[in-house]
């Protein structure tokens, strides 16, 4: 979710107008997405580099994410939707890691579309830790450290509700995946959209899917392979 900052900045206004009008966006694509069947939507909220920011936009930050999941929640949780924050929490206020437990408990047991809501996420700590558990279970004696393989770290990654994504969508321009879901994106589709944030909408998003819908995966293998197993 790139471009909030610009997008105000563009109206003359604080950048953190920019953070507030990318909140409806928010609440488009969680519709959207829902709406659709998607099973998962993760979005990029709060990377770990962004406490680099001045203080007063990451408080602004924390205020809005506080707000948000105040007023959303019990809308989720009604629409059936699993919300699920990504992420190391412990950066946190303690107020709001206390929201962000009751969010999730609220939520847990609903069975549509998953949300993952990355904050304080990096894509490198996220492989960090999925290596320190299995480093534990070693020690433990649990297993060797030769049983350690992609499969083995895959599904330990994916403890967190999360696997594999189909599409990564970038908006605000920039095309790089500044340490996002660095392990879950090895198969993605990239889509990259110049348009900003807050002005990314349904028909955006719509766009996106249709992009996707359009490419071929080939997971290593030729398109006449690929063109072969639909038909057989
Ligand atoms: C993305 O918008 C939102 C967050 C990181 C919270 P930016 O704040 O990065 O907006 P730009 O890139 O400065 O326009
Ligand atoms: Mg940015």
């Amino acid at each position: 979710m790139d471009g909030n900052g610009r997008w105000a900045e563009q109206k003359g206004k604080i950048r953190v107008f920019g953070h507030k009008a990318g909140v409806k966006t928010v609440r488009q694509c969680v519709n959207y997405a829902a709406k659709q069947g998607v099973e998962a939507l993760t979005l990029f909220a709060f990377s770990s580099e962004n406490w680099k920011r001045p203080k007063e936009e990451v408080s602004t930050l924390m205020e809005l994410f506080m707000m948000v999941l105040n007023s959303e929640v019990k809308k989720l949780h009604k629409n059936n939707i699993k919300l699920c924050i990504l992420g190391d929490v412990r950066g946190f206020s303690t107020t709001l890691q206390d929201k962000i437990a009751k969010s999730e408990a609220l939520t847990a047991k609903n069975t549509g579309l998953v949300l993952n809501i990355a904050a304080n996420y990096g894509g490198r700590w996220h492989i960090a830790e999925a290596a320190k558990e299995l480093a534990k279970k070693v020690q433990q004696g649990e297993m060797a450290a030769s049983d350690i393989d992609e499969s083995v770290l895959d599904q330990q990654i994916a403890s967190w509700p999360l696997t594999d994504v189909d599409l990564m969508i970038r908006t605000g321009g920039e095309q790089r995946i500044s340490n996002f879901l660095l392990w879950q994106l090895a198969y993605a589709e990239l889509f990259f959209t110049d348009t900003l944030w807050p002005d990314f909408n349904e028909q955006c998003f719509a766009d996106a899917i249709a992009s996707f819908s359009h490419r071929e995966r080939r997971y290593g293998h030729t398109s006449a392979q690929v063109q072969a197993s639909k038909q057989g």
